[in-house]
Parts: C-alpha cells; structure tokens; sequence
C-alpha cells in the first residue's frame, strides 16, 4: 500500500481534533481514542476508492477523515462497561479506563460531531458525503443495540440471518460507506459507484467475520483488546453459530465476491485486490 495515504491520514485526523478547542479532558480523550493507532482501513478505503474511480486523495480525505471519527467515536462506545465491558483497546487501557465514563461518553458523542463538520469540508459532493456518512453511523448504532439486546440460541434456525444482519449494520455499513463516499467525492459514474458499493458490503461483511473467528483463535496480547470475551459473554458470532470451518469458508466466498465487483477494472484496482486478501488472511 501507498504509504502517503497513511501519512494524509494521519495528518487529517490529528488536525481533525487540535484545530478545535475541545474542552478538557475530552481534547486528551479525543487525541489518546483518535491517534492512539489503528488498521485505518475505512479511510485507507475511502481514498483507494476515489482514486480508482478517478479522483485524487485530497478529493476523498475529509470524508476519509471523517469515517474514522465515527469508526473511534464507535469504539469507545463499544467499550464501555454498559456494551462490552472491555478494558483494552489497540493494547492499552479503553478510553474510560484510562479516563473515565462520562468522558468516555462524551468523547465518542464529540468525535461524531467533529466527523459531521469535517465531512462537510469535501471539495465535492460534500452534503450527499454527509448524509452517507450519517446513515452509516445510524445504522451502526441500531447493530449495536441488536448486538446487545441478549443471549442467542444456537437452536434456532433463523439466528443465522439474525446474525448477517447485526454484523451488516454494526460493521458493514461503515465499511461500505467509505467506499460509497470514495466513489460520491470522485463523481464516480453510476457503474463504478455501485461497482464499489457492492464490493464495499462483500469487504465489510467479510471484516466482521474474521474479527469474530480471531476473538475465538488468537491471544488478547497479540491481538491488543481482550480474546474470548463474545463467547463469555454470550454473543452471536460466526464461529458460534456456524463453527469456525464454516466460517472460515464464508470469508473466502466474500473475499471472492468482493475481488468479483473489481473484475472489470484491470490494474488500476489491484490495491483494492491486495486490501482484501490482506482483510481477509489478517490475524489481528
Ligand atoms: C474493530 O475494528 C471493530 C470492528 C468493527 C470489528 P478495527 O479492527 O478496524 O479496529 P482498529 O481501528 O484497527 O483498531
Ligand atoms: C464492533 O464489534 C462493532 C462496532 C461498531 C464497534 P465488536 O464488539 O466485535 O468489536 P471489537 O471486537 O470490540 O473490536
Ligand atoms: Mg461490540
Ligand atoms: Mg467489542
Ligand atoms: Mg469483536
């Protein structure tokens, strides 16, 4: 990958947060949620999208930007003893550990006002940018209100397409609308904008699946948040539902369908084809 598209990244993200004078201690928050690591892989999609589709990074980076606000703001959400519980993130303390939970919640509630003001910095298409970006965010909150709403029963037939919608809302509709807004911020034609959406959902639904199987099969130090903890605490995952062989099958289909979507696109989209397989056969 293009290692000046991590560099714009980061660089828009910390400019994100310090050219605003957030109230303390959500500024320390903020920073330590924000630029404390991370894949980066909703932006880093954003960008690969707009420049496949004839754009330039600067095009897409506010949008970029702004998808890893709500990706942050999603996180210590997440964490917090109300949702999961977790005391580790990226391999230090959660933001509410590290602070607390009033400004753990109010850190997340900042970071998706930050995101809205930065979308609208888009050269073009900046309100359609914002609305994608807002749904997104929207949809994710309903996953993870269905995430947390009880213990599955591994008994029901139906509990699998339960499942397939949770992870679509709580983790796909963000990934897809990084590539959606990828494509909106290069004025993408119609094909190529539905090319990326369809390729966006394959990805995001695909992104959820591995990170359940790694909750089940790797370390909490190697993966840098806590191993184990869907099965404690009772939640649908893939592995739980449909084992890990099946899973593991399920994440190569996806993988397929996603690099499908780019079959007519030739070289100019290998590095969305190198994105997945490293998506896919990643381990933390
Ligand atoms: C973790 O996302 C939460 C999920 C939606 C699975 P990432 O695995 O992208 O987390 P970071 O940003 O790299 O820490
Ligand atoms: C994350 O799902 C979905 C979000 C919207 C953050 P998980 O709860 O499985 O994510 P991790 O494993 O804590 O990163
Ligand atoms: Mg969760
Ligand atoms: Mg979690
Ligand atoms: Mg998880």
């Amino acid at each position: 990958m293009d290692r000046s598209y991590l560099e714009h990244i980061e660089t828009g993200l910390r400019s994100a947060i310090e050219s605003r004078e957030l109230a303390p201690p959500i500024d320390e928050a903020a920073r330590y949620a924000v630029l404390g690591g991370g894949k980066r892989l909703r932006p880093i999609l954003t960008l690969q999208s707009c420049v496949l589709a004839g754009g330039t990074p600067a095009d897409a980076l506010p949008a970029a930007v702004s998808l890893e606000l709500i990706h942050a703001f999603s996180l210590i959400h997440d964490d917090l003893p109300a949702l999961d519980d977790d005391d580790i993130r990226r391999g230090r303390p959660t933001v509410h550990r590290a602070f607390n939970q009033t400004t753990a919640i109010l850190t997340g509630d900042s970071l998706q006002c930050i995101a809205a003001e930065v979308a609208l910095e888009s050269p073009r298409n900046a309100s359609s940018i914002l609305s994608e970006i807002l749904s997104a965010s929207r949809l994710m909150i309903d996953g993870q209100s269905y995430d947390t709403e009880g213990v599955f029963r591994p008994d029901m037939i139906q509990e699998e397409s339960r499942l397939r919608l949770i992870h679509r809302l709580k983790t796909s509709a963000l990934i897809q609308a990084a590539c959606r807004c990828g494509a909106l911020a290069a004025e993408a034609d119609q094909k190529v904008f539905d090319h990326l959406d369809r390729f966006g959902a394959a990805v995001g639904l695909m992104f959820q699946i591995v990170d359940d199987v790694l909750d089940e099969t790797q370390t909490t130090e190697h993966l840098g948040k806590t191993s184990g903890k869907d099965r404690d605490a009772g939640k649908r995952t893939f592995p739980g539902i449909i084992g890990l062989e099946q899973s593991r099958a399920e994440i190569t289909r996806l993988a397929e369908s996603a690099r499908d979507e780019l079959k007519s696109m030739d070289g100019d989209a290998d590095p969305l084809r190198e994105l997945v397989d490293f998506l896919a056969f990643r381990t933390n």
